[in-house]
């Protein structure tokens, strides 16, 4: 399973890269909006940091100006991926990007019908968001396993990228459904690594290792 950051902060990036566990990045304009920076050289800045896709979002509505959009995002770094959302738009915009081999990572999925589309459509990555059904008392995994079933049964190139990820479980589940990607906050990566029984377990040996060297 690959794990992708969710975020445009550039001090989260470089020190999750060091972790040595990470293969890309995914932004959204409203993590862009908080970093308060100029979007094109906080992507190159992130391409530099990270050798995996960089996935950055379109602003336009419209299938032309998403193209062109695109096209221009695309010249950044060889790694950029295109984030396109899911419209009729931006159905057709992806159409196109594809034909001209820019990656495309189809986003805000909230169906397995959209997946469908997305992947006819030749998204290189579908990004269902699971949290934002959770938020609504609804189980956002349930989506995750409807599309991993339908990618089964099918030859669709693209890969799953599990978004809106809340809790190190979202994580797991993910992972054991076979999804190729999730793409998880800073705070959410931290609760990932850490666990109460492996400080308490250090501290221990820790403690009798300097206990023996008085001896
Ligand atoms: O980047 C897309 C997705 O991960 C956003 O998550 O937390 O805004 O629902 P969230």
């Amino acid at each position: 399973m690959k794990i992708f950051i969710d975020t445009a902060n550039i001090d989260k990036i470089r020190e999750v890269n060091t972790w040595g566990i990470l293969d890309g990045v995914t932004t959204n304009p409203s993590l862009v909006a908080r970093e308060n920076t100029d979007f094109k050289t906080l992507v190159s800045e992130i391409c530099k940091i990270v050798d995996g896709p960089i996935s950055a979002e379109v602003m336009s509505t419209q299938a032309a100006d998403m193209v062109a959009e695109a096209r221009k995002l695309a010249k950044i770094h060889k790694n950029v991926v295109i984030k396109v959302p899911m419209t009729e738009e931006g159905l057709k915009a992806t159409k196109t990007l594809a034909s001209e081999g820019i990656p495309v990572n189809m986003t805000l999925i909230f169906s397995a019908a959209q997946a469908i589309l997305a992947c006819k459509a030749g998204a290189r990555y579908i990004s269902p968001f699971v949290g934002r059904f959770d938020d609504i008392g609804e189980e956002g995994m349930n989506l995750i396993a409807e599309i991993m079933d339908i990618l089964d049964a099918y030859e669709f190139d693209a890969e799953v990228i599990v978004a809106s990820v809340r809790h190190p479980i979202h994580v797991t589940q993910a992972a054991r459904m076979g999804a190729h990607i999730a793409t998880i906050p800073y705070e959410v990566l931290k609760k990932m690594l850490h666990h109460p029984l492996t400080d308490i377990g250090i501290k221990r040996f820790q403690d009798d290792w300097a206990k023996m060297s008085k001896e």
